[in-house]
């Protein structure tokens, strides 16, 4: 039997999986990480903490795993996206926190950008917006706030990376300063059609390039772990954000297929294909993967940024629960929302809104209004987020979207995919294996390695677990929508 590791550096926990050559789990390990907001709008992590969080549970899955590291055939890294380090090459040590891809801080930076009438030339080149999601942003802002940054940079001594850079330089001991292609999609950096960093775009944005990686494919091999990291050297045969990842872990390799995954926020993907699509809808374009034969896919993206987040917001905010599985309990004691909605505006909007500005809102209340009401509005919240997500992408798709592929935490959540299935009108379709970002990492790692010859091979692997058909009427539904559509009007006013 061959063995594939997995490691998931996520925003809330850094995991690693064992899976087998046929994508079953044999055994996983998984820590919290700290999580800090020092300022408004401020979210950051110790980048240390990721690196060696990271490693410790991947030296605990394969002893759970009963096996030893001759017996892993390859490792597949994924990770959040945009989250920013830079650290010193001699040294190796970060030079600040790492600056998560929550974080709202160069909201005036992209602001002067956007007023200067950039954002056309930076869509056009990257697929993104000028938005403080993405990383270049909060690399200038590193080398603008942290004394000497900017000289140093400029002397060669520093790197940049966002999460997989910065633990491929660590788990190869700084034999490998790379990026993956799909992570360096994210950076509001990297050209889109050439797969290359844009000089343009480093002058407008003054970033030295002497800072930046060397972009590398998705699958193939990357380098080696370092000696005596996890016992014998280990191969890393793959590379790539979490949000892609889960697309390839769900199998969506051909055009038009698309996936959500409910994780801290909501991120659907469509994958287009060979061709960059530029959305004409508000939407992302961004470069799913390149597999080893050299083979690109991109993808058109919808990035919801509370999901998840707002469950833990009923937690720790609100304390109507004890722990997160207790909402479904909650939401179900009543069988509406009684004409409450919850618009989670509490970083602005995601897409396809992109308003920063928009702050979060109940409306709707009543005297009869209870915690009842407000947990199913919150669940709701989601769906409805995720249904303007893909009514953006109906309308950039070339052809109807006729199913949707779900995964991450809340997708184990029936009430809400069914309600989700009924917003959609389309058949919502939930995996027996639901780890799909690191299963997408594994199998990426097993391509990587020679031991899938191809993605074919792979497709398979996929199997149903269930599916959720949408039984709600029209009217119902335009009346649901209707009334999301009037609150969100109202958080962003
Ligand atoms: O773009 C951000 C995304 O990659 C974060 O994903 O699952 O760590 O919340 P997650």
């Amino acid at each position: 039997m061959t063995y594939l590791l997995a490691l998931d550096q996520g925003t809330t926990s850094s995991r690693a999986i064992v899976f087998n050559d046929q994508g079953n789990v044999m055994a996983s390990a998984q820590r919290e990480i700290t999580l800090s907001t020092p300022h408004a709008g401020w979210v950051e992590q110790n980048a240390l903490e990721l690196w060696q969080t990271q490693i410790g549970v991947a030296q605990q899955a394969i002893v759970k795993a009963g096996l030893l590291a001759q017996d892993i055939a390859a490792i597949g890294l994924t990770n959040q996206r945009e989250t920013t380090i830079i650290w010193n090459k001699k040294t190796g040590q970060p030079i600040a926190p790492a600056i998560v891809w929550q974080d709202r801080r160069t909201a005036e930076w992209c602001e002067s950008l956007r007023l200067a009438g950039h954002e056309p030339l930076v869509q056009q080149k990257t697929g993104l917006r000028l938005d403080p999601y993405f990383s270049a942003g909060k690399l200038v802002w590193l080398l603008d706030h942290i004394p000497k940054a900017r000289e140093q940079a400029q002397r060669g001594e520093l790197a940049f990376g966002t999460v997989d850079s910065w633990l491929l330089w660590n788990l190869t001991r700084g034999a490998r300063h790379v990026i993956d292609m799909s992570n360096a999609s994210r950076t509001l950096l990297m050209n889109l059609h050439t797969r290359q960093w844009d000089d343009e775009l480093l002058e407008l944005f003054n970033i030295p390039r002497a800072l930046l990686p060397e972009i590398v494919p998705s699958g193939g091999l990357i380098g080696e772990t370092a000696d005596g990291l996890l016992g014998r050297r280990i191969p890393l045969t793959a590379a790539l954000g979490d949000q892609q990842a889960a697309l390839f872990g769900q199998s969506c390799f051909k055009q038009g297929m698309a996936k959500n995954t409910y994780g801290t926020g909501c991120f659907m993907l469509m994958n287009t294909g060979p061709q960059v699509q530029i959305s004409q809808n508000q939407l992302l374009s961004t470069l799913a993967w390149q597999t080893p034969d050299q083979t690109t896919h991109y993808a058109l993206e919808g990035s919801v940024f509370m999901a998840g987040a707002i469950v833990q917001w009923l937690r720790d905010g609100l304390n109507i629960i004890r722990d997160s599985s207790d909402v479904e309990k909650l939401a179900s004691q009543v069988p509406d929302c009684d004409g409450v909605v919850l618009v989670p505006a509490f970083t602005g909007l995601g897409a396809p809104y992109w308003d920063s500005e928009a702050r979060g809102m109940i409306t709707g209340m009543t005297r009869g209004t209870n915690r009842f009401h407000i947990a199913r509005a919150a669940l709701e919240a989601i769906a409805f987020q995720v249904a303007d997500v893909l009514t953006a992408m109906q309308h950039d798709a070339h052809g109807p979207l006729t199913e949707l592929r779900v995964d991450g935490g809340a997708s184990g959540n029936d009430m809400l995919m069914q309600f989700q299935a009924d917003l959609l009108g389309v058949p919502v379709l939930r995996p027996v294996v639901r780890e799909t970002t690191a299963l997408g990492a594994a199998l990426m790692a097993g391509l990587g390695a020679g031991i899938f010859k191809s993605v074919d091979e792979l497709s398979g692997l996929w199997q149903l677990e269930r599916r959720f058909e949408p039984s709600m009427d029209s009217v119902t539904r335009a009346s649901h929508l209707e009334r999301w559509h009037r609150a969100v009007a109202r958080a962003r006013s």
